[in-house]
């Protein structure tokens, strides 16, 4: 690596490169905007988005922003920010034809009659979502990578881990500078090939870097989902919120050896039903209006108790009985070769399955334009916390939420970066190495491995005030092990991880206990 890269300097660095830094960077780039979009996989198209499979909410027949209000606030539990929803159920559909269908040309499933397919999953009252058979987001992605790759104005760091944030209030030279307001000005990035850090200076920064799912043990989330975002923002100062509400999947593929996998929730908004070891359906006993299709907490937490009660370590989503052989394989054909591989034909057998940590609803806390509590830094998509979601999200509104917010945030970022004030590279410090000791990795595993189990145990899908408590102390003494590591040895990518990962995990209880009222995904007996 040439020295201009130790140190060098971005009109916007994106942090993260899936649909809500994607959008972000591609909207910039069509308004002359120099942009720098990171991604700490070495495959610029890995991240959450790529997997998602039901799809993302349009508009359905006699639909209205009214109605798909109505069902967000309805999964939210009434704590829905009416702003947000307001937002989203206005301009979302408007936003997904003009950028995901005209401009990027996403292949979206048609029906015979060549319109848009819908489909409908858990606690929608129609069908109104649009999908790519079942994996819509790697057709997203794919589409958005394309665009991305072409643009000149964008420059995509492959292979790069952000570390922190920086804030002059913290990292300035000039000390006056901590009775400044908090500003970003960039971040550290750790260049994974050749082990430096870079120091990134930029009049703006936006942090995009996706959900938290891997600190819990099941999970249907990819490995970067690890928290990497919000602890970055906690340390700067940001203001996090919402954090007790992690919700659960009903529906994740369940072997003791092999990956959560999603089975979409798309699944049952097909016909399929969720039975018990005696092959009975049983949502009806849970919820006799909604059945199957009841938001995802409710599902969720009925599949928990009839595990208990029947003293079984899954439950099982029964397709074979219910829609026919050929459409199974046409309408999932992705679930279906995975199912395969770990020797389940779901065309002839149910598939076992329980509920794994799925979407993180809280984050940063953003505001209609994805600004945060900290000057000059954004925050789109997962990592965000708009309160669009409130205490427990609608299936397939967080693509949409990451269209919208990441189109916002580069309209807002395109008006006022002008008068943002640029950092001089003479008042950051560059980065210091304090050690060339090679990390152990197996100390970083199983330290990753305490805290997903931890987390699993004792802050998943029902808590309680001890095991919280419990939680609290383990993960508190595990970090002060962890960044005693962390400041004895040369970084590494997963090293990084893991301190943002059990510094998320305490955010995420310590919210859990702080909130003593069983509410949306947040469920404490
Ligand atoms: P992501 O798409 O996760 O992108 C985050 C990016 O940040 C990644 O590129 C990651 O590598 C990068 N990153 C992370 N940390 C760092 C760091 N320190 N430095 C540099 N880069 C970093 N939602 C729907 O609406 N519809 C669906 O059908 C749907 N299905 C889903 C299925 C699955 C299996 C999963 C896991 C989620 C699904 N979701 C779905 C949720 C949805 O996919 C995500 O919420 C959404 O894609 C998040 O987008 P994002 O841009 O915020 O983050
Ligand atoms: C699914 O396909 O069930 C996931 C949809 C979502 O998370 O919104």
């Amino acid at each position: 690596m040439d020295d201009s890269r130790i140190d060098f300097q971005t009109e916007v660095l994106i942090i993260g490169s899936g649909i809500a830094g994607g959008i972000t960077a591609l909207q910039l780039a069509d308004a002359g905007v120099e942009v720098t979009l990171v991604n700490r996989s070495k495959i610029p198209e890995e991240s959450n988005t790529y997997y998602a499979q039901g799809g993302i909410v349009y508009s359905g027949e006699h639909d209205s922003p009214e109605l798909l209000a109505e069902d967000i606030i309805r999964a939210g539990a009434g704590y829905c920010s009416t702003n947000a929803v307001k937002l989203l159920t206005m301009e979302g559909p408007k936003l997904t034809r003009e950028i995901l269908i005209e401009k990027l040309a996403v292949p979206f499933d048609m029906t015979e009659s060549h319109e848009l397919s819908l489909a409908r999953e858990g606690g929608h009252s129609i069908s109104r979502i649009v999908h790519a058979t079942d994996a819509t987001g790697m057709a997203i992605e794919l589409a958005l990578m394309k665009a991305i790759l072409i643009r000149k104005n964008i420059h995509l760091l492959t292979g790069f881990t952000a570390v922190d944030l920086l804030t002059p209030a913290h990292h300035s030279l000039n000390r006056l500078r901590i009775y400044e307001p908090l500003s970003c000005a960039g971040a550290y990035l750790l260049d994974q090939e050749s082990g430096s850090i870079v120091r990134c200076l930029a009049r703006k920064t936006v942090l995009a870097t996706g959900g938290i799912g891997q600190i819990f043990l099941r999970t249907t989330n990819p490995p970067g989902a690890r928290g990497d975002g919000l602890a970055m923002a906690y340390r700067a100062g940001a203001r996090v919120i919402n954090s007790e509400f992690m919700q659960f999947h009903p529906t994740a593929f369940y072997q003791p050896n092999a990956p959560s996998f999603l089975i979409s929730e798309a699944v049952r908004g097909a016909g399929a039903k969720l039975v018990g070891a005696d092959g009975k359906p049983f949502m009806e006993k849970y919820d006799p209006v909604w059945k199957d299709l009841a938001p995802r907490d409710v599902v969720s937490r009925s599949i928990h108790q009839e595990m208990l009660v029947e003293d079984i370590p899954n439950v099982y989503l029964d397709l074979a009985s219910y829609i026919p052989h050929e459409k199974v394989k046409e309408m999932f054909p992705f679930i279906y070769d995975q199912c395969l591989k770990y020797g389940i034909d779901m065309t002839v057998e149910p598939i076992p399955v329980v509920p794994a940590a799925h979407y993180f609803c809280g984050g940063v806390w953003v505001d209609e334009w994805g600004r945060s509590s900290v000057e000059s830094l954004y925050a789109v998509g997962e990592v965000s916390c708009t309160g669009l979601h409130g205490a427990n999200r609608l299936a397939s509104t967080s693509l949409l939420e990451g269209l919208v917010w990441g189109y916002r945030a580069a309209q807002d970022i395109v008006g006022t970066l002008k008068d943002a004030p640029a950092t001089m590279a003479s008042d950051m410090p560059g980065w210091e190495d304090t050690s060339n000791e090679t990390a152990d990795l197996a100390l970083i595993s199983q330290d990753m491995s305490t805290l997903k189990q931890v987390m699993w145990n004792y802050v998943g899908l029902v808590r309680t005030t001890r095991r919280l408590q419990r939680a609290i102390s383990e993960l508190r003494h595990l970090e002060v092990e962890i960044e005693r590591f962390y400041r004895a040895v040369k970084l590494n990518d997963d090293l990084v991880g893991l301190r943002n990962a059990v510094r998320t995990g305490i955010i995420v209880a310590l919210a859990a206990w702080e909130n003593k009222n069983s509410v949306g995904c947040h469920y404490r007996i």
